[in-house]
């Protein structure tokens, strides 16, 4: 079977395709025949080293997989060859087949795709944790998004509109911007053109936001936390533009606000029951139509370099999948 490699650390060109043996499941392990993995910014960064997780080389990057079973390991009952399912890999996902352990794997409802069962997985459980059980958004309360029609910020504008608040999305774009309207939000900037912190006054007055996602960090932290309200809660979930961002902590003072972490990678080792009941209750609302994860596009496994630089060069938006 044929696994894209990151066997040094660079930019998406220097990954190397390679045939590698069928993986042998172990006890409480599936092989899965992928049909669609998961890639995300994070797999930029990881395979440039400058994860804040770096992981072994050589390593496939790409995060979960749905595809179909190809076999079952020692103690599997609950599933068998053919099934098709959704799972987190022992290894990246962007490989033909990629071994799971049968605790990360769950079953894709008739009549969801693949690649939409697949873009409905960790992008959607960070903003659902980090709304919901992080921020804790309220109905009625205002929301401000950036990096807003990327993986993580379109799951958030979608899921903050659901729980009823008021979403104000930030882009670089107007077609990011448009495809963020069409995922529910109520108010656009465009902080590439415009000033961040005097179009946020104009919508919300001298009031400010109540909750800030945050997958962006860099040079649009400090304008969002200014603009917060009173009892604001600042969550703090990527850095896409490869700054970290150092926040005066009067503002913190001075607003009772909170900044808050957000990791699903932590959740998922500490708490994975959490993680797997945010995960089913996500794949639901997909079965029921409630949302609509975007796969904006799919790239064979000998193009994972070309899908990673999009991702790189801000061409993305929603989610992209491997479709090996
Ligand atoms: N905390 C967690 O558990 C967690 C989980 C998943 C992802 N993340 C992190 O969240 C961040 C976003 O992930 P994602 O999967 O949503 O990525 P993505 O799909 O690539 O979206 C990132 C967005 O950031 C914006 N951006 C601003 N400056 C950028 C730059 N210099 N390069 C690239 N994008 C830039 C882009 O929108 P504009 O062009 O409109 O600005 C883009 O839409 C990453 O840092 C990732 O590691 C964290």
């Amino acid at each position: 079977m044929r696994a894209v490699l990151c066997r040094e650390w660079g930019p998406p060109e220097s990954l190397v395709i390679e045939e590698r043996p069928s993986p042998e499941p172990g006890k409480d392990e599936v092989v899965i025949s992928v049909k669609a993995a998961n890639v995300s910014f994070a797999n930029v960064l990881a395979i440039a080293g400058k994860h804040q997780k770096q992981q072994e080389r050589p390593f496939s990057p790409g995060g979960e997989v749905a595809g179909v079973i190809k076999a079952v390991g020692e103690g599997v009952s609950a599933f068998k060859p053919g099934d098709a399912v959704v799972g987190l890999g022992k290894q990246g996902g962007c490989a033909e087949e990629v071994i799971a352990p049968v605790a990360s794997l769950r079953r894709i409802p008739a009549g969801v795709d693949f690649k939409v069962a697949v873009a409905s997985g960790s992008s959607y459980s960070t903003s659902l944790y980090a709304l919901r059980e992080r921020g804790r958004l309220q109905p009625g309360e205002t929301l401000l998004v950036l990096g807003a029609s990327g993986g993580v910020g379109l799951a958030a504008v979608e899921l903050g509109k659901l729980m009823g608040a008021r979403v104000i999305a930030c882009a670089s774009t107007q077609e990011k911007l448009d495809l963020c309207q069409r995922y529910g939000a109520d108010e656009l900037i465009n902080y590439q053109t415009g000033n961040l912190r005097d179009e946020i006054k104009r919508l919300t007055g001298d009031r400010g936001v109540d909750v800030v996602y945050d997958p962006v960090g860099g040079q649009y932290a400090d304008p969002a936390m200014r603009s917060m309200a009173w009892g604001g809660r600042y969550l703090v979930v990527g850095f896409a533009t490869g700054e970290i961002p150092k926040i005066p902590l009067n503002l913190a003072l001075l607003k009772g606000a909170s900044i808050v972490g957000v990791w699903i990678g932590g959740l998922q080792a500490r708490a994975p029951a959490t993680n797997s009941r945010l995960l089913d209750e996500l794949m639901a609302m997909v079965q029921a139509g409630t949302l609509r994860p975007c796969v904006s596009a799919a790239y064979p496994l000998d193009r994972t370099a070309d899908a990673l630089n999009d991702l790189k060069n801000r061409k993305v938006t929603g989610k992209i999948v491997i479709t090996p």
